[in-house]
């Protein structure tokens, strides 16, 4: 079976075509990042004004490197949820003008979904149930994956999401948007043990909290800067990483022994090597396996949208023409 996947809940104007929810023939990715980067993070109007323009050539790119016509294509699978509305709403229209004037089927696809499925694109093997650690950037869930179409939140970011938070920091270090490679790429060359950041703890037992450390950030850098002392960046961006990675490492694994299951890496945080490694030495010596999505399936892609859209398709889900996107909805809810 031929899944369309179309993603533009944010800066990524992305279409893939994808068989049985596992085999990418193409998957284009139009990134804004850099037009966003001029404001210091997206500007929701720009990002729908740029889906607006790009989604038909991305569409067109993806059928031609697929080597398929959309009379080959046998269902359509959009993001309807969680993202900025109206770079939403550009993906899901699109996908209904498609699905009408072709009569396919449309299949409304939740983005978190979508980055769990980026690990069964990656890892042929995978099966459910394993642990989900989902960390994107307006996001950080915790979930079991019951099944393909199955989900329960354990625990989830109660402030800030993981990526959100790199973002901040980095914006406070003055490094561009996105923050997240940016601070990696410092902390590379950084001392982890110079300064002291807290640790914030969290009553529910696989959620994580990171606004208390990058208020920490944000206070050090001010009280270094109104003493005349200089900041050192490479060693507060490595010792902000550490934490970071060290927190989420550490509820992935005992979310995975905790359930008995393995463990799965997904969303654009994932991407982060000090958070890989960690994840995968200390589930290692709890005798679980990590799985990860390809380094570019990391991101948001329309691939990954695909291939949970043909798992919510097997179970039966069809999009009505009347489909409304949401800007906020929980992994676990059925169809909005
Ligand atoms: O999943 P994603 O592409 O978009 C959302 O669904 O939000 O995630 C984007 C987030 C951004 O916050 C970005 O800073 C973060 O992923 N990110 C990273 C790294 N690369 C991207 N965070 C930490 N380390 C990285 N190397
Ligand atoms: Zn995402």
């Amino acid at each position: 079976m031929l899944i369309l996947g179309i993603e533009s809940s944010c800066d990524e104007t992305s279409v893939a075509v994808v068989r049985d929810g596992r085999k990418i023939l193409s998957n284009v990715v139009a990134t804004q990042i850099p037009e966003h980067r001029l404001y210091g993070g997206v500007v929701p109007e720009i990002a729908s004004r740029r889906h607006t323009e790009n989604i038909c050539p991305v569409t067109k790119e993806a059928l031609l490197e697929a080597s398929v016509e959309l009379a080959d294509i046998d269902a359509v699978a959009v993001t309807y949820a969680p993202g900025l509305i109206g770079a939403l709403l550009v993906g899901l229209n699109f996908a209904k003008g498609l699905c009408y004037s072709a009569g396919m089927p449309m299949i409304p696809v939740h983005h978190l979904r979508g980055h769990i499925a980026s690990l069964y694109l990656s890892n042929p093997e995978l099966k459910p149930p394993f642990v989900a650690l989902v960390v994107s950037g307006g996001h950080t869930h915790m979930v079991l994956v019951k099944d393909y179409t199955e989900f329960e939140v354990l625990g989830r970011a109660v402030d800030d999401a993981a990526g959100e938070a790199f973002d901040k920091v980095a914006r406070t270090l003055g490094l561009p948007y996105p923050g997240g490679p940016e601070i990696s790429k410092l902390a590379k060359n950084g001392n982890p043990n110079t300064y002291s950041l807290p640790t914030p703890h969290t009553t529910g037992e696989f959620d994580v909290s990171f606004s208390g450390l990058k208020t920490a950030v944000l206070n050090l850098v001010n009280s270094h800067q109104m003493k005349g002392d200089p900041v050192i960046r490479e060693d507060i961006a490595a010792v902000f990483e550490q934490k970071v990675t060290d927190i989420l490492a550490d509820r992935l694994v005992v979310a995975a022994t905790e359930y008995g299951l393995n463990a799965g890496l997904c969303g654009g945080v994932s991407i982060n090597g000090e958070l890989q490694r960690k994840c995968a030495q200390r589930l290692d010596a709890k005798s679980r396996k990590l799985y990860l999505p390809e380094r570019s399936l990391c991101g948001d892609n329309g691939a990954m949208i695909a291939s949970a859209g043909y798992f919510e398709y097997l179970s039966g889900v069809r999009g009505k023409i009347s489909q409304n996107a949401y800007a906020t909805l929980d992994i676990s809810t059925l169809v909005g």
